[in-house]
């Protein structure tokens, strides 16, 4: 098939190289020319293992261009995949929805055949059919579902692996009612041999927030219950690979911790509390499981504290990402540990193989370091991500406390604290 992806940040790179994998002929649409050109030389304009070499491999399936109407009359199928980020209050910000279904509205005004808009970026429920569409039959024309298709197609892709998670999806949701758009969605997917779960529009903007909201509940729930067992002296993780052989429960997102972050779970809960309280629905559960996320990060300093006077001192920060295997400091646990060091007097040095240069943006005045070696030099060392280089590391002497359980740390060091075990 031929597809337009509308954005090229992570989701439209993903979805599109892996796409052009699948067979498909992809035409890359952005404002953003420096990403294009990025695309044309064979680099994703983001980091994700393995994703350079399928471009590589697929680069006579893809093209690039600003012009949405020009990709529109090449496709059948257009994709949008820009970000939503977060207002101050919580709230979605659409803008770049909205500026992608005006475009997209004057380009399907000139385009002939049927053509299908799929909304893969996350959006609250209702967003697709009160605000895309309406844009684009205004601008068009046309009418949806008589004229041009649309639909709901949510990723449930994780940073690190998301290639993989593409080709190995437990489950393709199409929200739709109109027949020709389903049938093209199962068309595109057909050779990934995932189920399809067929729904409306508004029920699979829903399952991609619920989804990332259960995700994130299972995380501050095992948080709150590691908490327990380390004033108990009982190993969460122990705990948890006991309850979760139940099947009804399973054994997956119970890595107790320092918490969650990254650019999907803490905004899509805040947007998903915001949308809840705008309905009227007080969403205790969602308010109690960010609440618990913000509070464990003072929960490994309180643990530092306990064996070491802070001012002064020089504490060692290893891992910067909100996870292994990313550059990615979006809403990273290493932010609030940093601010409230520096706040308490301490001198930092911090190293992670890819997140430095993200993190000097923040925070330029602190030492970076040149290996994780040097960071053990330090009065005491805080894991915050863990990075498979850190469980390298020899900690024989060391004061360590473990926001993440690298093991090898709390067989060596002559001080280990971890925060839920
Ligand atoms: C998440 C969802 O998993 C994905 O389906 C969605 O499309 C986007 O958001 P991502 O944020 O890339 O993906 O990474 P994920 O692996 O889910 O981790 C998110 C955060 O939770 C990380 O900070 C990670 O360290 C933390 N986490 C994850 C835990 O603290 N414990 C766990 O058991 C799992």
């Amino acid at each position: 098939m031929k597809i337009s992806i509308i954005g090229t940040g992570y989701v439209g790179s993903v979805t599109g190289i892996c796409l052009a994998e699948m067979g498909h002929q992809i035409h890359f649409v952005d404002i953003d020319q420096a990403k294009l050109d990025m695309i044309n030389s064979g680099r994703s304009p983001v980091f994700e293992p393995d994703l350079d070499d399928l471009l590589l491999k697929n680069r006579e399936r893809i093209t690039t261009t600003t012009d949405i109407a020009k990709a529109i009359r090449q496709t059948t199928l257009t994709i949008i995949c820009v970000g939503t980020p977060q207002n101050p209050d919580g709230s979605s910000d659409l803008r770049f929805i909205i500026d992608a279904a005006h475009s997209l509205g004057k380009g399907l005004k000139k385009d002939q055949k049927y053509h299908t808009v799929i909304v893969k970026s996350t959006v609250l429920p209702g967003t697709t059919s009160t605000v895309v569409q309406p844009i684009l039959e205004k601008e068009s024309g046309k009418l949806a579902i008589k004229d041009f298709g649309i639909g709901s197609n949510p990723e449930f892709l994780k940073e690190g692996s998301a290639v993989h998670d593409f080709f190995h999806t437990d489950r393709i949701v199409i929200g739709t009612n109109d027949p020709k758009t389903k049938d093209a969605l199962k068309a595109l997917y057909k050779s990934l041999h995932a189920p399809f779960f067929n729904t409306d529009i508004k029920t699979a903007e829903m399952i991609k927030y619920v989804s990332n909201a259960f995700l994130a509940t299972k995380i501050s729930f095992a948080n709150e219950i590691g908490n327990l067992c380390k004033l108990n002296e009982i190993n969460s993780y122990e705990v948890f690979r006991g309850v979760g052989m139940d099947s009804r429960i399973n054994p997956h997102f119970f890595r107790s911790g320092i918490g969650f972050g990254g650019s999907c779970f803490p905004k899509d809960i805040r947007a998903l509390i915001s949308f809840s309280e705008s309905k009227g629905v007080e969403p205790r559960i969602l308010k109690a499981v960010i609440r618990t996320n913000d509070e464990q990060p003072q929960k490994l300093i309180a643990l530092l504290k306990k064996h070491l006077d802070i001012k002064g001192k020089k504490i060692g920060i290893l891992g910067l990402s909100f996870k292994p295997d990313s550059d990615d400091i979006r809403e990273s646990r290493a932010i609030p540990i940093v601010l409230t060091l520096l706040h308490e007097g301490a001198e930092i040095i911090v190293y992670d193989p890819m997140a430095m240069p993200a993190f000097k943006n923040l925070f330029p005045g602190i030492s970076y370091a040149r290996s994780s070696d040097d960071v053990l030099k330090s009065d005491a060392i805080m894991i915050i991500t863990e990075w498979q280089e850190f469980s390298n590391l020899n900690y024989t002497g060391k004061l360590v406390i473990d926001g993440r359980k690298v093991n090898k740390a709390g067989r060596e060091a002559t001080i280990y604290e971890g925060i839920c075990w």
